[in-house]
């Protein structure tokens, strides 16, 4: 089945809204409860399409899975190892969290490659020289990782590159190694200390989450017990351009500034008023916006790539010219022709896009090519004039949960389709 959104636009948004629990914080605490002995309840399920297919590849493995109302109840007492083939990861790129907790845990592991949204190649070799260089004998062939642990030590290890997956495979694999592990040249996000909490609360002996080095010291087992994973920054994020974009009034719960200070600096400079409190964010548009002249993606704290086609929206109908070069992703463009048909002026060379604002976007048919793509074009579609249908909604369901119902409480109007 087929499901579109379509949008009537020219509405601004007002209200207040909640921030949902962080996907991708979410993704590799469950495949971190692989290491756990009992029973995990994780806190606030948020109902992502990326999240139940992590849940289906726990499930081969034999751990349960249930869901009390808001709770996720995951019972790892009968986990135990099996291949994890193509079919489920495919669905999912998070699906590569998985090998180092069975790796740790099994001392042995199969496992085809990733998939996930295509915003590029995506290549998974920091992962594997990592994990040779802790003693994992790794072959790769037809599609598949064939992985044995048998030496596999603890040690040191240096990214060539501060990869998020690559970081967060190794801090859990190394919790259930014998001595210390130190990770040099991590990555810094806040969902890295959200997994070196939860593995703490587990029993583990982890430190420096959120710096560039990383200690883990060894334990012999993790154990079960409640966890409340951490708000997601980038819905937070999308939520704040949202407002900027289309105008408005709104407050915005579980939004944590520390998370998003790259974005609410660069909002400060394009005269939208931001009111800070505790955890609460109160966003007010009431003109159109000034652009602004340079934004590039990097690695944490530095403004982030799954920001940026958001970002792209609102330089569209901003006062100006803004240049955005994307250095995480080489196809992280996609939105460009869609919000072209809507009326908006941008220009791609290579990593860099040349976004001339106009007056105003217009409804058009369009298409979501990949999750953050997508949660962009509703954005456009909220500010443009007239109707705008956008097609491959699953990707947007990949992330954020019924978006629709949460804009529509702020004053939009968009409705869920289903063509048979
Ligand atoms: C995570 C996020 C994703 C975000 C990205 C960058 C999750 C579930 N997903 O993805 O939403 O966009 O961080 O902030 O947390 N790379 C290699 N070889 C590797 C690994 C990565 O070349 O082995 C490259 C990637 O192609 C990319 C860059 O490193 O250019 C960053 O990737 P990485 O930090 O690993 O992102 P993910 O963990 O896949």
């Amino acid at each position: 089945m087929d499901e579109r959104f379509i949008i009537n636009g020219g509405k601004t948004l007002n209200g207040e809204i909640y921030v949902d629990t962080s996907k991708n914080a979410f993704l590799p605490i469950l495949a971190a409860t692989i290491l756990c002995d009992g029973l995990i309840i994780l806190k606030d399920f948020v109902a992502l399409s990326d999240i139940f297919c992590m849940c289906d590849i726990l499930k081969i493995l034999g751990i349960e899975i249930k869901l009390n109302g808001k709770e996720l109840q995951i019972d790892t007492t009968n986990c135990h190892n099996g291949k994890i083939t193509h079919e489920f990861t495919s669905r999912v790129r998070a699906s590569i969290f998985t090998l180092g907790p069975l790796l740790a845990r099994f001392r042995n592991a199969v496992i085809a490659y990733p998939g996930g949204c295509k915003i590029g190649a995506r290549p998974i070799d920091i992962h594997i020289k990592a994990f040779k260089t802790l003693g994992v004998k790794i072959i790769e062939r037809h599609g598949y990782l064939y992985c044995n642990a048998d030496n596999l030590k603890s040690g040191e290890v240096v990214l060539d590159f501060p990869s998020v997956g690559a970081t967060e495979s190794l801090m859990m694999c190394a919790c259930l190694l014998n001595g210390q592990t130190i990770l040099k040249n991590v990555a810094k996000e806040p969902e890295i200390v959200d997994l070196q909490n939860f593995l703490n609360s587990m029993g583990a002996k982890v430190r420096g989450a959120g710096s560039d080095c990383i200690t883990i010291c060894g334990v012999k087992k993790l154990h079960g017990g409640y966890y409340q994973i951490m708000p997601d920054r980038i819905v937070a994020g999308t939520y704040l351009l949202a407002v900027a974009t289309c105008g408005g009034d709104v407050t915005i719960h579980k939004a944590i500034q520390a998370h998003n200070e790259s974005l609410i600096s660069f909002l400060k400079q394009t005269a939208c008023v931001l009111n800070i409190n505790n955890d609460k964010i109160r966003v007010k548009a009431k003109k159109r916006l000034i652009s602004i002249d340079k934004i590039q993606t990097f690695p944490y704290p530095f403004f982030p790539t799954d920001l940026q086609p958001q970002m792209m929206v609102l330089q569209s109908v901003s006062k100006g010219v803004s240049l955005i070069q994307e250095n995480l992703f080489e196809n992280r463009f996609g939105l460009v022709s869609e919000l072209g048909k809507m009326g908006a002026d941008i220009v791609v060379k290579d990593r860099t896009a040349l976004v001339k604002g106009v007056e105003k976007l217009y409804g058009a048919d369009v298409q979501a090519s990949d999750l953050r793509a997508g949660a962009s074009l509703v954005i456009a579609g909220i500010k443009a004039e007239g109707y705008t249908t956008i097609h491959n909604i699953e990707y947007i369901d990949r992330g954020y949960e019924r978006i629709e119902e949460k804009y529509n409480l702020l004053g939009a109007d968009i409705k869920r389709i289903k063509i048979e």
